[in-house]
């Protein structure tokens, strides 16, 4: 049974103690199953705090929101992956929208991101998604294959494995415009197939997808319903312990 992830994205919000209060809250209160897995993606600096709350705790584990495209360096300002795994962060968040559009990322610097770090032993949670024009012209399929074929599908299976995909359309990221639950399957379905041309049915089978896109608790069940829905990236609703234990409680 694949693994099923529900995965809070805090962006450029909270301060510390803000941060512990909410990470607190939720571990306290909240009852993920056996099969279920918490990540908090905090801002930078309150990784380490963060991740010494969920030590020892299996079902949540912590991660930054993106990490540098150069190992170490002289590189003013960047955080490396080996810094994200030195403060006890397990996974990255990388090819964000907000990240591809605001700092302009490419695929080939995403694909550097990744391969660090990988090599770091840490997981990826890899974002991929279309813009509201190319879901108009009907080419989301298109631009959620490029993305994947130019940043991840060089992995090898082994690798592949430490991979999460996000499917996050980016009109329905912070808009409150959710993708009908009818749309995430469809794409996520077309990703799956996609993992299972390139690599194979198995590894096809194995990989969790989580949908992205203004998730509440209101919409979480008929997302997760849907058969190759494995959990959600959330943003806002993350922010509001109840709202985000509550998407828990939706059960995957
Ligand atoms: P949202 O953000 O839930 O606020 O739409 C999702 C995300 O950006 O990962």
């Amino acid at each position: 049974m694949r693994k099923k992830y529900i995965a809070a994205n805090w962006k450029m919000h909270t301060t510390l103690g803000e941060a512990n209060v909410l990470a607190s809250n939720i571990i306290k209160k909240s009852k993920p199953n056996t099969n279920q897995h918490i990540i908090f993606f905090p801002p930078f600096p309150y990784i380490q705090s963060i991740a010494d709350l969920v030590s020892g705790n299996e079902s949540y584990s912590v991660g930054a929101q993106d990490c540098a495209s150069e190992p170490k360096g002289a590189f003013t300002g960047e955080v490396a992956a080996f810094m994200i795994r030195s403060v006890g962060g397990k996974w990255v968040i990388i090819g964000h929208s907000e990240r591809r559009s605001h700092f302009n990322e490419s695929n080939e610097t995403l694909k550097k991101k990744v391969e660090l770090t990988l090599d770091e032993n840490l997981s990826v949670m890899f974002c991929c998604g279309e813009t509201i024009e190319q879901r108009e012209k009907s080419i989301q399929n298109q631009i959620v294959e490029t993305q994947l074929e130019a940043s991840i599908f060089h992995l090898n299976p082994a690798a592949f494995k430490n991979i999460v995909i996000a499917y996050e359309p980016v009109w329905a990221i912070g808009t409150g415009k959710t993708a009908s639950p009818e749309q995430a399957q469809e794409m996520h379905h077309y990703i799956r197939q996609l993992i299972a041309i390139k690599y194979n049915d198995r590894l096809a089978d194995e990989i969790s997808i989580l949908y992205g896109g203004s998730v509440t608790s209101t919409n979480a069940s008929s997302l997760f319903s849907q058969p190759d829905i494995d959990g959600a990236l959330v943003g806002s609703a993350s922010l509001m312990t109840d709202e985000f234990i509550s998407i828990i409680h939706v059960g995957l």
